[in-house]
């Protein structure tokens, strides 16, 4: 043993570091101290009395009121409780531990005020749970079933043991989050995702609390979704036959999301984004099946920012006919109240390469009034289903292409910013609309793994470059879980200004993923902006970003994830588990 004589300082100094952990641990627990974890971290989580941990009895019942959607996701909690066994890779240092069968927990009883409360944004999450130190029954109460699964969810974490079942008792949580709106996008056109794909990731934002899974149906590559009105539309536009989605796969997942407390909300995005359209119907495309960046023109005249050309034509009446077909059934498909109409990056040389277009232009008038009268056609009629059109933020803001803040009607438009960071952010509330915040320098998870071209000279280097520095990719370098975690979505706004922000959603575009990296991609990146939308990102008592404890915190919820069969990668080698804190820079 080479270091033989720097061992017992090292003993002493982790003795004291260990018995300063214990002693912080009575008052609030949870903070990666005594081991108990729970993600994302509950506002309020303290013990009542020492830390203890009690048995959970082998006839353990969850007893939950009759209702469709709770009692299914009772059911799958008692089943996953009981089966789970989840070992601490660091074990919860209790002041008691009591196996005796006297004071084991018998039952979880769940009380929900109001039963009828559908899942919708806004929905009341708060829940409040109480684990008796003592006694066999533990409460757990919320407003409506959505916060009781959220209990659930805590209930579940605080469950571990192996061979017999232990539960953190003595202990309370009032629990209720910061953000209404916090999703995840995931864009099912460049590359398929099966049902099952989409069933296990919109589970495991239910196991991190999150409550939107905004799908990104179809794009110009593919269009994967069977629609009953207009069929071709997949039938020539999928990837095919074995790549599509049908009415009654949307029916699996849409319910699917119910019993988890997901909402499921579709995006269409048009007119832009359009190409695999024109399989079907050449007609309503220009610029469909073109090469992007054609050799002899500059990026301004490029057709599309990526390969994959087309957007529909906004003057050809026929456009409409489609489109109606279209929200009609996604209306009928997806009881969700937000429709996302997409509306972003309009390039103007897609819509200069159409002759009708171009006599349009050439007798005065402009691409941002072809936008004006596409949003103008469309919106309403996804309004007179008493929808709230989410848009991407290039609608009002891209500097070529957009419309007046009066085709917009505030009380129908929510915003969704991606680019500028906070400064976008700001924009769109200042303008009066209420914003979803998914900025790629923070919240794109696709970024920093290269870029996707062929015949790209820029990996042509001898010497070290820019491009290798950020991965490659326009929104390069990959964004960490830190660089997620850190991010506030309301930074730089005023208290009334951050009223506007409804919450925030990490995004994956899939010109780079599919099913084989979907897990790595997400989780557990995912879960960092989970418990920063929902309990934030700073320590409650001193207001100082807390991402020190949260990495041993989220190294731990990882290897639970990866337990409960989710393919999130590591962000730590287990030394640092097993040595809390010894992994820290202190610089
Ligand atoms: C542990 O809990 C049991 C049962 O409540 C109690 O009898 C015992 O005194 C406790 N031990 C400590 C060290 O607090
Ligand atoms: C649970 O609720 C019951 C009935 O309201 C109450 O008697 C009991 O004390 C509660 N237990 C805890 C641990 O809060
Ligand atoms: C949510 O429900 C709880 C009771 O469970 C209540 O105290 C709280 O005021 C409700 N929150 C809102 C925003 O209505
Ligand atoms: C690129 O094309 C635009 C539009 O035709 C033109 O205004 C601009 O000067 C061109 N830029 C270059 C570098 O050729
Ligand atoms: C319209 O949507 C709102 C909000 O989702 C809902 O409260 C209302 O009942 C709906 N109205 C109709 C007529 O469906
Ligand atoms: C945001 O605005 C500030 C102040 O105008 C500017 O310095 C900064 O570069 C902007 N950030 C981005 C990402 O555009
Ligand atoms: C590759 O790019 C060069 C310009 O850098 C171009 O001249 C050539 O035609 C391209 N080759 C292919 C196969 O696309």
């Amino acid at each position: 043993m080479p270091h033989g004589s720097v061992i017992p300082a090292i003993i002493l100094i982790f003795s004291l570091f260990i018995l300063q952990l214990c002693i912080a641990s009575v008052a609030s627990a949870g903070g990666g101290g005594n081991g108990i974890n729970v993600w994302p971290k509950p506002r309020i989580m303290s013990w009542t009395t020492q830390p203890r941990a009690n048995l959970l009895s082998p006839s353990f019942a969850i007893s939950s009121p009759k209702h469709f959607y709770l009692s299914s996701a009772a059911n799958r909690y008692l089943k996953l409780i009981k089966t789970e066994h989840h070992q601490p890779l660091v074990t919860p240092s209790l002041i008691n531990i009591t196996t005796s069968s006297s004071s084991a927990l018998h039952t979880l009883f769940i009380t929900v005020e109001s039963l009828l409360t559908p899942l919708q944004h806004g929905v009341n999450e708060t829940y409040t749970l109480s684990i008796p130190a003592d006694a066999s029954i533990a409460n757990l109460t919320a407003h409506t079933v959505w916060g009781a699964m959220r209990g659930l969810e805590t209930f579940s974490q605080l469950v571990w043991g192996k061979p017999n079942l232990l539960v953190a008792s003595g202990l309370y949580v009032w629990d209720s989050p910061l953000f209404a709106h916090r999703g995840l996008m995931v864009d099912t056109s460049r590359n398929y995702y099966g049902v099952d794909d989409i069933l296990r990731t919109i589970k495991t934002m239910s196991f991190n609390k999150m409550n939107v899974f905004h799908w990104h149906i179809t794009d110009s590559h593919s269009f994967p979704l069977v629609l009953p009105s207009e069929p071709d539309l997949a039938a020539k536009g999928s990837y095919g036959h074995d790549m599509q989605y049908s009415p009654n796969d949307v029916k699996k997942i849409v319910e699917f999301g119910l019993t988890h407390g997901v909402r499921v909300l579709p995006e269409i995005d048009s007119p832009g984004h359009t190409g695999s359209w024109a399989e079907a119907y050449p007609e309503i495309v220009t610029c469909a099946n073109k090469f992007w960046w054609p050799a002899e023109s500059n990026w301004t005249n490029r057709l599309a920012s990526e390969p994959g050309t087309g957007h529909l034509n906004p003057l050809n009446p026929k456009t409409y006919k489609i489109l109606k077909n279209v929200i009609n059934d996604i209306v009928n498909l997806f009881p969700e109240a937000f429709y996302h109409a997409g509306a972003d990056e309009i390039i103007p040389g897609c819509w200069k390469a159409d002759s009708t277009i171009q006599s349009f232009l050439s007798n005065g008038g402009t691409l941002s009034q072809l936008l004006e009268k596409f949003v103008g056609s469309t919106l309403p009629y996804i309004v007179f289903f008493n929808r709230t059109v989410v848009y991407w933020e290039d609608v009002l803001l891209d500097d070529n292409v957009n419309v007046r803040p009066s085709f917009l009607p505030k009380e129908h438009t929510i915003l969704q910013t991606w680019n500028n960071g906070a400064n976008n952010t700001k924009r769109i509330v200042d303008a009066g609309y209420r914003a979803i915040v998914s900025s790629s320098e923070f919240y794109y998870l696709d970024c920093g793994h290269g870029d996707f071209l062929g015949n790209d000279s820029q990996y042509d280097q001898l010497q070290p470059s820019s491009s290798a520095n950020n991965g490659g990719s326009w929104c390069g370098p990959f964004k960490t879980w830190q660089t997620i975690y850190d991010y506030d979505i309301t930074y730089g706004l005023s208290e009334e200004e951050a009223k506007m922000v409804l919450g925030g959603e990490v995004a994956l575009w899939s010109e780079q993923a599919d099913p084989k990296v979907l897990d790595v991609r997400l989780w557990p990146r995912t879960s960092a902006m989970a418990e920063t939308l929902w309990s934030g990102n700073r320590d409650e008592e001193t207001g100082i970003k807390r991402y020190a404890q949260a990495t041993d915190r989220l190294n731990e919820w990882r290897y639970r994830m990866v337990s409960r069969g989710v393919g999130a990668e590591p962000i730590q080698p287990l030394w640092c588990l097993r040595n809390p804190g010894m992994c820290n820079t202190a610089h």
